[in-house]
């Protein structure tokens, strides 16, 4: 079957949490009841950042043993999509071994294009030039064809860009023309929309939003003297974060997964978790006003 096809036929998930796997490993070396501890009332989970190293690790199944058999998707670290050399054949056969254990419905990553260990991506330029399109592109079409399952590309938080084109022309440009789709953070597009001045929601009305799949959601913070972008992945979030959901959630026809982002899921939990209990009322709400397709 194709990637276009797996997408279409898959159900709305639902609203999930992603967290990193150290999580789950603390949860399995002291000995908690998951019961007690991951939120029942969520409709998926997303295993973030999950490295090379970590996927070669033999327990891995018995990590995802404490998640009720929910649907599971994964984010994943090393693609460097949009970088000259891409995806190694070597980096993608392990994918494939770990996503034959995880079983994920989709997995992501964000575009990038330097690897500077062992800082984050969003310390990195983005360079947007014709020359990294043809990576992007090249990337995308490589890992459609050896990857066994759909890949979304994601927009990555931006402090600094580099080069002569718009970076959402550019992002739908690499979607397009390697047919693949993506996942949008909306944390991501406000460190954009901070950096050059411009409404996210008037420019995504040119933006292919059929190719959106999943949203992510998570709170982030801007310097107010560098502007640079720290992205924080906890609650709370802001109002502007909330009225750009609801407008993906109107406009993104093949939408089927809203996540919350937590790197410390144990600090998410003491505050209460208010902002996914406000997300799954508005997504419930949304859906109920949806015509059946
Ligand atoms: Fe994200």
């Amino acid at each position: 079957m194709s990637i276009s096809n797996q997408i279409k036929i898959q159900p709305f998930l639902g609203v999930g949490i992603a967290f990193i796997p150290k999580f789950l490993k603390l949860i399995r070396t002291q000995d908690i009841s998951n019961h007690n501890i991951l939120p029942r009332h969520i409709d998926f989970f997303e295993i973030s950042s999950l490295d090379e190293k970590q996927m070669e690790e033999e327990e891995i199944l018995q990590w995802f043993l404490f998640l009720d058999g929910k649907s599971i998707t994964a984010h994943i670290f090393g693609f460097r999509v949009g970088t000259k050399s891409g995806p190694s054949d070597k980096f993608i056969s392990k994918v494939n071994k770990a996503l034959s254990i995880i079983k994920p419905i989709f997995i992501s990553e964000d575009l990038s294009q330097f690897k500077i260990a062992p800082t984050s991506i969003d310390t990195s330029p983005l360079l947007l030039t014709g020359e990294t399109k043809k990576y992007c592109v090249d990337s995308l079409i490589k890992i459609k064809e050896t990857v066994e399952v759909p890949f979304l590309l994601e927009n990555p938080p931006i402090s600094f860009m580099i080069g002569e084109q718009d970076f959402l022309t550019w992002f739908s440009d690499c979607l397009d023309l390697s047919n693949s789709y993506c996942l949008l953070d909306i944390g991501h597009l406000l460190s954009w929309e901070n950096i050059v001045g411009e409404s996210v929601i008037i420019r995504l009305k040119d933006f292919p939003l059929d190719r959106v799949v999943q949203i992510h959601l998570a709170q982030g913070m801007v310097d107010y003297t560098s502007k640079y972008y720290a992205d924080l992945h906890g609650e709370p979030y802001s109002e502007r974060l909330y009225e750009i959901l609801l407008y993906l959630l109107n406009n993104c026809p093949n939408l089927k997964a809203v996540a919350l982002e937590y790197f410390n899921l144990f600090t998410a939990l003491s505050t209460g978790l208010n902002d996914l209990q406000r997300v799954k009322d508005i997504t419930k709400n949304f859906l109920k006003s949806k015509p059946a397709s």
